[in-house]
């Protein structure tokens, strides 16, 4: 059981105004400090993640011999182990993150040495196999703990592998890559929805390189890394709340400044385009091949309409969907969510989480394994939610409580922090009552 420590009140409000600009993306941090990490040189960064999360893969490859430096608010320094890690056996805390378990892994397991990586008891409970599968067709020996965490890995010079990931993941796609970087041959990585691409963006960055097809990617190995300086881009994950948030006040309007826009990551905008809000991209700029820009979103004044997240958009979506379940009671026709059977084992199981923190606000939902029906339509009343230590959650319905009737108290608020410390004041920031 997750000790669910703070608790916030959040009072309705009665539109959303303002601007902000927000730390940057955790995906892209998480793969920056990792390959800034091993690399060759001193890399800096700006705008880096201020999430928990992100600062658990910072830990973790210092121990593994980087050198991590604080060289201003949100800038760091990362010098590199040189594509070999000072340590043949370390406990590496990944916290919560299962984005810095599955990453590192397919780092180490072409180091030589034993390394074993635990997390915290959400971490212990998501699934590990999918990773141990590519790694042990590699050549690596991974035990786990009936699927899960604590992960030992015996790691070692490796063969190259052509694999195709089970689910749509970008973080088995990116620990395969990362051990196919360290390995002679080419590995190639197929999957059947496409997933972020940060890792193949990062690693070209760092001056790796790889070729894709519209499905695969390959990587012929082993090669070097070199230091890169990098600004990241604001977190469109984070946004979400804002966003989405803006969109429940006919006649709001909310800009975000230097967000992050790649593609694979943007399906958001798109959502809330076809429920009705006015999505506007005021300037585009690429560093590092990814896409960044400022966005203006101005909520129709009829209120918003409805719309299915299925298919290949429900993994394009996956960490902004309990986001849009939370909204969806507040929309004329509802939302449809199928295909996403992966939030089920996320931080929390995201489709039950959601379910029931609707319904304590007095909507009706209908779950399903792999998704959620929410009509439209309806009235929220304030209640106190169960976030399950979930940062999404917290934040989601936090965005719900803005349009309910009387204060809903968040229980274990402080999850918001793992992915986005500052959410709470940035709420009230743009928040108008
Ligand atoms: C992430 C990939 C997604 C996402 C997570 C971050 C990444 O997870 O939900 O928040 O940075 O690669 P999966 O790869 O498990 O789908």
């Amino acid at each position: 059981m997750h000790a669910q420590t703070q608790e916030r009140l959040i009072q309705p409000a009665i539109g959303i105004s303002g601007s902000l600009r927000l730390p940057g993306d955790k995906s892209i941090s998480h793969r920056y400090a990792m390959l800034g990490a091993f690399a060759e040189g001193t890399s800096r960064f700006t705008n880096f993640s201020t999430g928990a999360d992100c600062a658990s893969t910072l830990v973790c490859m210092s121990q593994l011999g980087a050198t991590v430096e604080k060289i201003g608010e949100g800038a760091i320094e990362v010098t590199g182990v040189g594509g070999k890690v000072q340590t043949s056996n370390a406990t590496l805390d990944c916290g919560n993150s299962g984005s810095t378990m599955r990453m590192l892994s397919g780092l180490l397991a072409a180091q030589e040495g034993r390394f074993s990586l635990i997390g915290d008891a959400s971490l212990s409970r998501r699934p590990m196999g999918r990773i141990q599968k590519p790694l042990e067709l590699m050549g690596a020996r991974l035990t786990l703990s009936e699927g899960h965490a604590p992960l030992t890995l015996f790691g070692g010079p490796l063969k190259a592998i052509d694999f195709t990931t089970p689910v749509p993941s970008a973080q088995v796609k990116s620990c395969v890559l990362l051990a196919g970087l360290q390995t002679a041959g080419e590995t190639t990585v197929r999957e059947a929805i496409r997933t972020r691409d940060h890792s193949e963006l990062a690693l070209r960055a760092f001056g790796a390189t790889l070729s894709r097809t519209i499905d695969s990617v390959s990587i012929a190995g082993p090669q070097q890394l070199h230091a890169i300086e990098a600004e990241v881009p604001g977190d469109i994950s984070s946004a979400a709340f804002f966003l989405a948030a803006a969109t429940l006040f006919p006649g709001s309007t909310l800009i975000i400044d230097y967000l992050g826009l790649n593609p694979t990551r943007a399906a958001l905008l798109d959502v809330l385009a076809a429920l009705g809000a006015q999505v506007q991209v005021l300037h585009i700029e690429e560093k590092h091949s990814e896409l960044i820009g400022t966005v203006r979103i101005t909520s129709p004044e009829e209120g918003l309409g409805s719309t299915e997240i299925s298919g290949s958009n429900a993994a394009q979506l996956i960490d902004e969907l309990p986001v849009l379940a939370a909204i969806a009671p507040y929309t004329s026709g509802g939302i449809r969510i199928r295909d996403a059977k992966e939030l089920r084992v996320k931080e929390s199981d995201r489709i039950a989480l959601v379910a029931k923190n609707l319904r304590a606000m007095g909507a009706e939902v209908e779950e399903f394994e792999d998704g959620l029906d929410v009509p439209g339509g309806q009235r929220l009343h304030g209640a106190t939610i169960d976030t399950g230590g979930d940062h999404r959650i917290a934040m989601a319905f936090s965005v719900a409580a803005l349009r309910a009737s009387g204060e809903t108290l968040i229980q274990g608020a402080e999850s918001a922090a793992i992915s986005f410390p500052e959410f709470f004041d940035l709420l009230d920031q743009v928040a108008v009552r």
